[in-house]
């Protein structure tokens, strides 16, 4: 993106996950705060990028689990990035013409982009609501919301590479409870987080420090850490495991090691 196209208002002097992850996956939609945050990073864990990839590629795979096996047509999509190839609408819509999206982001570019690129199927719908993952009670009371997804009737939460934003975690467990406890039996969770389950102590103790220093701002959490989220979740297929190993499409010699990757992910089913 050129600078004069910046929208009014927005900040491009501080780096934002969603245009650092974009910056990781390929995209142009980033700024010189971003990529130098993003080239810090990838100095400490030089096979991010990789890591980034994998994660949209659970992502996709996850969603498509859930429109085709799982029969899901409703879907809460919180932390949505910004838009590119295969977003959640498109590959759920792909098997389920009908299907319902709610996007939510905190980041007001995001919103930019979502609004335009993120239209749905004729016969389905998506939304996009400004809204914060720290404050499920808004999103969950948001009429947008309440117009688009029937409560009645199950819904997939996607919280895909967003519950790290959160640093505190029992924060973090009470947002997914609250947002779970709103859903009905049939629901599903998506998630996944960064973690140091994987890391040497020498690289852990340079990502804490980082962490500590403001100059990071993913936070890990341990593979117990993670399950939490999926308490009273019945865990789908290979069930907690680095997101390249979810459902994988390519035998394990083509796999990236839990090592390079360092994100969990698991899908859950409430009873
Ligand atoms: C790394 S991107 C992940 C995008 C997408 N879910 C994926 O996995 O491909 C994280 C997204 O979460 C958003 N985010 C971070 N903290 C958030 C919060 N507290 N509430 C809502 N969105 C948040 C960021 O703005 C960004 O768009």
């Amino acid at each position: 993106m050129v600078e004069e196209t910046v929208p009014a208002g927005l900040d491009t002097t501080t780096a934002h996950p969603a245009r650092r992850y974009n910056y990781w996956l390929g995209g142009k939609d980033h700024f010189p705060a971003d990529r130098a945050s993003g080239d810090m990073i990838e100095s400490v864990h030089p096979t991010v990028r990789l890591s980034a990839r994998e994660n949209r590629a659970f992502l996709q795979r996850s969603v498509r689990f859930l429109a085709e096996e799982a029969r899901i047509d409703q879907f809460l999509d919180i932390g949505t990035g910004l838009p590119t190839a295969d977003n959640t609408h498109e590959v759920a819509q792909r098997r389920v013409p009908q299907a319902r999206v709610v996007y939510v982001d905190n980041d007001p570019m995001v919103g930019v982009h979502a609004r335009a690129l993120l239209t749905s199927t004729p016969e389905g719908r998506t939304r996009y609501l400004e809204e914060d993952l720290r404050d499920p009670a808004a999103i969950l009371a948001d009429p947008q919301l309440k117009e688009t997804l029937d409560l009645d009737r199950p819904v997939a939460l996607v919280l895909i590479a967003v519950l790290h934003f959160i640093e505190d975690h029992t924060e973090a467990r009470d947002v997914v409870r609250e947002l779970m406890a709103a859903l009905p039996s049939g629901s599903y969770l998506a998630a996944s987080n960064f973690t140091l389950d994987y890391a040497t102590p020498a690289q852990a103790a340079v990502a804490r420090e980082m962490i500590a220093q403001g100059r990071s701002d993913a936070h890990p959490r341990t593979r117990a850490e993670f399950a939490e989220f999926f308490t009273g979740l019945g865990l789908i297929g290979p069930g907690i495991v680095p997101v390249s190993e979810w459902l994988p499409e390519v035998p394990a010699h083509q796999r990236p090691s839990a090592e390079q990757i360092a994100i969990y992910g698991a899908v859950g089913r409430k009873p």
